[in-house]
């Protein structure tokens, strides 16, 4: 017979306790809500009645709904309180030691019956288990930040815990209304082992000033639909959680360099800079616990005057190209009112380009987001040509053209021959050094990288990035041409994968070394991205639509650049591009698209 969870109780009521009261509380569960002093007791009591007003206001919770919740929750201090709950679940700070004095005492205070479980998102369940005299009673139930809001729990089985045990709490998490997923005790189980490798890559980006807070964020955001960027997803978790966290996992996970905290993780925390919890981490927020971000001295200017501040006047664009990225990259500066001279190899190819050019207008126009006037005028403003003679007095040139060096140098050192003196050389590479392009030419300080992303009339992102040579004039243009464009320009280095694909992909890789590992099936893992973290597709769903022999390129790219061997391709990859499983392309990838 399944237990019945009538009452249990929630230790700690910190970023993850106070919300783990509500998801209980919610769903018709008696709560016994603990903490180590009057104060914090009240701190989450503030938490919940806050969330709780907010749903109501929302009109998502009805307000008698919202007082039998509270009335459910019973507030205590200390864990005497907890002699008769059918269940605990501890959230205090990040600590083997603390958890596991906490686990010894929940022991001799619970009825044996009890489940004890851990909500701990980095530690070994079973070290803390070992601390009671029933470890077979005790698991890890892992929520995720915000509790009541994401669906999915990691049910953490050790190999001591019952089976009816992990039964138990998996209907428990079904009462909940969560999606669990069951796993057995590993650093960083699954969500936390791809992601926390991740932000601390981001926050070394940010420590080494090769991108803004902003521009990080941003990124991410834009770039791969995430739901907050991940400086802003450090705050929300707390920088001493997620600094304990990584600390573990590098200890834990075979000391993976990249799971060693960056220095100024540590920096930030130990100057009280926590995050949301403090109200102030890498961002600055209207107060202590609020989620509203405020500016502050290194909010950037975003005004249109200021962005075109230094900018040269650009009214006339070249774009080389007649690929997708040049077909789309025409349409966007078209639309935005630049006269545009397309340069292709030859009339046969510009043919091709401005059928499909006017293809994608004409579907716009069917959309009703485009008046056909409007289309008229974004064509009326090409001129279509087989030379690049014509580009002799454009102010800007957007290079997109096959990804090889030898090309784009080529064609930058006749772009130098042709262009007239103050153009801007812009190169569209998603891989290749742009300082290589740069030193094709007699002037590297007028050479950029302006990478958009595919569809480039509807993806808002594009990187900008500068070369040690390129000068503050060209990058200022290349800002208020994005925001002219209205697009969200980034600026970073020059560096291999620039901001997205550096971030994206070595956590792409992670996955497939993780379903090699067998420890999770490749549906878990996508569902824990989704449902855990927000993603709008788990890895292996993102990884068949990009490509695996893309996905492997820019892998191999940023190992080869950064040689850290954590980033080396996961031979899993490697094995089903040379079978020829490139993905939806090849109607075969993680997944076999060819029956759906
Ligand atoms: N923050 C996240 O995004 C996140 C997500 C999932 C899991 N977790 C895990 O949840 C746990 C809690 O993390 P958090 O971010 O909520 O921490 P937090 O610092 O926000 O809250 C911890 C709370 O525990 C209380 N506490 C400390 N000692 C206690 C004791 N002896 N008895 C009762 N209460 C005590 C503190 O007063 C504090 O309110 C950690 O194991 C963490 O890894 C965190």
């Amino acid at each position: 017979m399944a237990r019945e969870f009538t009452s249990v109780g929630v230790v700690g009521l910190g970023t993850m306790g106070a919300g783990i009261v509500e998801v209980f509380a919610r769903n018709g569960i008696d709560v016994v809500a603990v903490e180590i002093s009057a104060t914090a007791v009240e701190r989450g009591r503030v938490t919940l009645t806050g969330s709780t007003d907010r749903a109501v206001a929302k009109g998502k919770l009805a307000e008698a709904d919202r007082d039998a919740l509270l009335a459910r929750v019973d507030w205590q201090v200390g864990l005497d309180a907890l002699h008769s709950v059918d269940l605990v679940i501890e959230a205090v700070p990040e600590h083997l030691d603390l958890k596991q004095r906490i686990f010894a005492e929940l022991d001799r205070v619970c009825k044996p019956e009890a489940i004890l479980a851990t909500n701990t998102s980095s530690l070994s369940v079973t070290e803390i288990s070992v601390a009671t005299t029933r470890p077979n009673q005790v698991i890890g139930i892992h929520f995720f930040n915000p509790a009541p809001v994401m669906k999915l729990v990691e049910v953490v089985r050790t190999v001591v815990t019952s089976a009816d045990v992990v039964v138990d709490v998996e209907a428990l998490c079904e009462r909940l209304g969560k999606v669990d997923v069951t796993i057995s005790d590993r650093a960083g189980f699954i969500a936390n082992a791809l992601l926390f490798g991740y932000l601390n890559h981001a926050v070394s980006m940010f420590e080494s000033r090769y991108a803004t807070r902003e521009d990080i964020d941003a990124a991410m955001k834009l770039g791969c639909g995430l739901p907050m960027g991940p400086l802003a997803l450090m705050d929300l978790i707390g920088l001493d959680t997620a600094y304990e966290i990584l600390d573990t996992m590098y200890r834990r996970g075979g000391r993976d360099r990249r799971h060693a905290p960056v220095p100024l993780i540590k920096q930030m925390v130990t100057a009280g800079l926590l995050g949301r919890k403090s109200g102030r981490g890498f961002y600055t927020y209207e107060r202590p616990g609020s989620p509203v971000v405020v500016t502050d001295e290194h909010t950037p200017v975003t005004t249109g005057a200021a962005l075109a501040d230094g900018a040269r006047a650009i009214a006339k664009v070249g774009i080389v190209g007649s690929g997708t990225m040049a077909t789309g990259i025409i349409e966007v500066f078209a639309k935005a009112g630049y006269e545009v001279i397309s340069v292709t190899r030859g009339a046969e190819k510009s043919a091709k380009v401005c059928e499909a050019v006017k293809t994608s207008l004409n579907k716009g126009v069917v959309r009703g987001k485009l008046s056909e006037e409007d289309r008229d005028a974004a064509l009326g403003r090409v001129t279509w040509s087989a030379t690049l003679d014509h580009l002799a007095d454009v102010d800007l040139v957007v290079e997109a053209v096959v990804e090889e060096l030898s090309v784009k140098k080529a064609l930058f050192a006749s772009l130098d021959e042709i262009c007239k003196p103050g153009v801007v050389l812009a190169t569209t590479t998603s891989s290749l050094p742009v300082i290589d392009v740069a030193m094709a030419t007699q002037r590297p300080a007028d050479v950029i990288g302006l990478h958009f992303f595919n569809p480039a009339p509807i993806m808002p992102l594009v990187e900008i990035v500068q070369t040690i040579r390129t000068s503050a004039e060209t990058s200022a243009t290349a800002r208020a041409v994005c925001a002219a464009l209205g697009k969200t320009g980034v600026v970073c280095g020059d560096r291999s994968g620039f901001i997205v694909n550096a971030l994206l992909f070595p956590y792409l890789n992670d996955a497939v070394k993780m379903l090699e590992a067998s420890y999770s099936t490749a549906d878990d893992i996508d569902y824990a991205m989704k449902l855990g973290c927000g993603y709008p597709m788990g890895p292996f769903e993102l990884l068949d639509v990009v490509g695996l022999d893309v996905s492997l390129a820019i892998q191999r790219e940023l190992y080869l650049e950064l040689r850290e061997p954590g980033f080396a391709p996961a031979p899993l990859l490697e094995h089903l591009v040379t079978a020829g499983y490139l993905g939806r392309k090849s109607g075969r990838g993680f997944r076999d698209h060819t029956k759906r």
